[in-house]
């Protein structure tokens, strides 16, 4: 990786502001569902308890809009935190108010501060520099390590940099590798597998893995789009009809770079939008009116591994079927079961194919799972992540 890390600069005894990306599911009485990201964070706060740090950790939880919301506190964090460490992880009231600022000063070396959700102040999304001043008051050096949050170009993602020497920690170190390396130098055959519901997210991807790839496997909402454009009816099923252009462009594009592109030939489809609804499998050329795609077919899903045996490198963004639903999760579950089984490197863009396979129980059988969403997507795009562009060069 071109950034510093942690490993790169003396932090020894010194007071260190931490951004994690600790936006994690809550149910209806505030209880983590899953704690991936804040287990994701541990080698970097283990790390600098090693060096003697007092650490102060920040992070946004959802989407509050700038204001104080009980319900977006990330006080369950610094409870799984404290149980995941086996310490205190101390709590603070605020953000960059009197309690955030009274405790962050008498901090000392081997303790933990967790300030509250940076999103409850606008100038967090704004990257106020006001703002990000405020946080770097409290600390000496700055540490990213919310690979998650990577994307967004925000006060305590990227405006704090310009205030402390600023680096990443292991969690970025460690997605830059698997995703950057999947990236710029797979052992081929490097295939991808892109599923969700709208092509319209996943054009830039498209795009980008159409120079990278040797073969697209593409599923889930956005595979009807690419039915329409080439003629067929989808019934009621997810179509983007302003896009039916772009679909018939990127199969050229395909088609031009000799990468196999590879749309279902069978789906699975529902009456109604519903886990119980009546469903059977058709050809992809026969979706019959008034009924919905809703998975891949059992055709699909035999055409897709047989392709994926082969392969050395996989990169899978997106569930194949509307996966929450028992009947029309089995196209996601069987590939995420081949994956599992592939000798190859694997990896799993965040967000709903990370969920996918950790509902399949198949988390600890992938090369690398990804921790961001949007991040994922957007670095597989090509883009730079301002988060990341922010930290200091090697
Ligand atoms: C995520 O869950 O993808 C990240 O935490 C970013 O959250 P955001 O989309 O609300 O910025």
């Amino acid at each position: 990786m071109s950034k510093k890390t942690v490993r790169d600069i003396d932090v020894k005894g010194k007071k260190v502001l931490v951004r994690c990306d600790f936006n994690v599911p809550l149910d209806e009485n505030r209880n983590i569902t899953d704690n991936t990201r804040i287990v994701a964070a541990l080698p970097t706060i283990k790390y600098l308890l090693e060096q003697n740090c007092s650490i102060i950790l920040c992070s946004h939880l959802g989407r509050p809009k700038g204001e104080f919301k009980p319900e977006f506190s990330l006080a369950p964090v610094a409870k799984e935190l404290s149980r995941l460490l086996g310490q205190e992880v101390i709590m603070a009231k605020d953000v960059i108010g009197e309690d955030a600022k009274t405790k962050a000063a008498n901090l000392k070396p081997g303790e933990i501060l967790l300030l509250e959700n940076v999103r409850f102040h606008r100038e967090e999304t704004d990257n106020d520099p006001e703002f990000s001043k405020a946080l770097a008051s409290m600390a000496e050096v700055y540490v990213n390590d919310a690979f998650g949050a990577a994307h967004r170009a925000h006060a305590s993602t990227v405006g704090v940099a310009s205030y402390l020497p600023a680096v990443s920690g292991f969690l970025i170190e460690k997605e830059l590798k698997f995703l950057g390396e999947a990236l710029d130098n797979p052992v081929r055959p490097f295939m991808a597998i892109l599923g969700g519901a709208k092509v319209s997210d996943k054009i830039g991807v498209i795009d980008s893995l159409l120079e990278k790839v040797d073969t697209l496997m593409i599923g889930g909402g956005m595979a009807y789009t690419f039915f329409k454009a080439q003629g067929y009816s989808v019934g009621n099923s997810m179509c983007e009809e302003d896009k039916l252009d772009l679909a018939r462009k990127l199969m050229q594009k395909a088609k031009d770079k000799g990468v196999k592109l590879m749309l279902p030939v069978d789906t699975r489809v529902g009456k109604e939008f519903k886990p119980d609804t009546e469903s059977k499998t058709v050809a992809w050329t026969e979706i019959p009116d008034g009924w919905e795609g809703f998975d891949i077919g059992e055709k699909t899903i035999e055409m897709f591994s047989e392709e994926l045996k082969k392969a050395k490198t996989v990169v899978w963004n997106g569930p194949l079927g509307l996966f929450e639903f028992d009947q029309f999760a089995k196209g996601t579950n069987a590939i995420a079961k081949v994956l599992s089984e592939l000798d190859a490197t694997t990896i799993i863009g965040g967000g709903d194919s990370a969920a996918a396979v950790r509902k399949a129980g198949l988390q600890d059988k992938m090369t690398h799972i990804s921790t961001g969403g949007g991040a994922s997507l957007e670095f597989l795009e090509g883009k730079k992540l301002p988060g990341i562009e922010c930290l200091q060069d090697k």
